[in-house]
């Protein structure tokens, strides 16, 4: 059933994947969990040393694709790239339109293993530098890092990037999963949901807040700024990027975690003036909206999230799609759960006003 792929309390803030909390999921590799979602269950060592072999052996990307990704323009966000190289190779799955369950898997495979290469191929180019080749012996987070460095990243940096990617996997029917399931429920192939839920990942309002939430840090600058920078914003009513979400009217788990990652990569790198600035935007947001007016915006799964690629020297640009390199299991477990029902998805148009 659709919700046993995600649970979410949103006033008690708890998040399940498969009825397993976040926090016990977060320790775990991406491997893993993204096995989970796509399968139901948690790998044994085996199974786990299988799917992680197949998805180390997928991740190359042909030359077909690297030309088509040295033609795109340098100053885009990474997402524009990536929609459009997602559709492209579809083309070159022999899998593509066999839609029975092993075929299914193997495209799942080849996207998840694929993604963050093209994303790291995208970044190298438009830097000015040689794409690198995946290293089959990284884990999904330090292959991800190390492409699009050049160099291998630290045990901090490595354990914090795959835990980013775990804590982004998957959200129950967010708007983005919800393309994907639409677009699932024409029996559209996989490539085609995934691509969906890619461009609706991208609006500032979902996915996207991420990068706005790093340029906004990056204009306040120190924590000094902060608290009159918010204050100025909110009043021009304008909306904290990071903030408030649909579903939790308390802190939201993800962000709980996340805080704590980027102090701990904060206290490594011996530079707190992220975290801290970042904490000076929570205390305003904080004490301006749920203290003085009761209502719930607390910092959602962007916002630390953002911290932490400052810290990792990751650029706005690729924030969005970092996330999509999570939650590309996501989506494919509820397309896998779409593809099931054979029923298509046809809400009425006055379903809208209540959105
Ligand atoms: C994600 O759905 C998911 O699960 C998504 C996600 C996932 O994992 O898939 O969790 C990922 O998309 C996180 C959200 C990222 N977006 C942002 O950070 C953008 C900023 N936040 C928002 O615009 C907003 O909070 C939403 C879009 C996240 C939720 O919007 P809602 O539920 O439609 O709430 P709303 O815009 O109607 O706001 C309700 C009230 C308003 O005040 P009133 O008019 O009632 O007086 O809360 C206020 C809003 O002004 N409010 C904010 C605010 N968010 C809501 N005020 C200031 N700053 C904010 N960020």
């Amino acid at each position: 059933m659709s919700k046993n792929i995600c649970f979410i309390d949103g006033l008690e803030g708890i998040l399940k994947y498969r009825e397993i909390d976040i926090n016990q999921l977060v320790d775990l590799s991406y491997d893993a969990v993204s096995y989970l979602l796509i399968q139901g269950e948690l790998p044994g060592d085996k199974e786990l040393a299988e799917y992680s072999a197949r998805l180390q052996g997928e991740r190359e990307i042909n030359r077909e694709v690297m030309d088509v990704i040295r033609m795109y323009k340098l100053n885009i966000d990474a997402m524009e790239a990536l929609r459009t190289v997602v559709s492209f190779i579809s083309q070159f799955d022999p899998d593509l339109n066999d839609s029975s369950t092993e075929a299914n898997m193997r495209k799942s495979i080849r996207l998840i293993a694929k993604i963050p290469t093209i994303i790291a191929a995208y970044y190298r180019v438009a830097s000015g530098k040689e794409p690198v080749p995946p290293d089959r012996s990284l884990s999904h987070g330090a292959n991800f890092l190390y492409m699009i460095r050049g160099s291998k990243p630290s045990k901090l940096e490595a354990e914090v990037i795959e835990k980013d990617f775990i804590l982004s996997a998957e959200h129950e029917l967010n708007a983005s999963t919800f393309s994907s399931r639409v677009t699932a429920s024409t029996l559209a192939d996989l490539y085609s949901a995934v691509v969906s839920g890619l461009c609706t990942l991208k609006g500032p309002l979902h996915g996207g807040a991420r990068a706005e939430v790093m340029t906004m840090i990056q204009e306040i600058a120190c924590p000094e700024n902060a608290e009159k920078y918010i204050l100025e914003k909110m009043g021009k009513k304008e909306k904290i990027m990071g903030f408030g979400h649909r579903v939790y009217k308390t802190y939201d788990p993800r962000g709980t975690l996340f805080k704590q990652l980027s102090k701990q990569l904060a206290e490594a790198k011996g530079d707190m003036h992220w975290y801290e600035t970042a904490e000076v935007i929570e205390n305003t947001v904080v004490r301006e909206l749920v203290e003085k007016k009761g209502k719930p915006i607390y910092p959602n799964v962007d916002f630390y999230s953002a911290v932490i690629y400052m810290y990792m020297d990751i650029p706005p640009q690729l924030a969005t799609s970092i996330f999509a390199i999570g939650r590309v299991s996501g989506w494919i477990a509820h397309s896998f759960d779409q593809y099931e029902k054979k029923k298509i998805i046809r809400p009425r148009a006055f379903m809208l006003d209540e959105c």
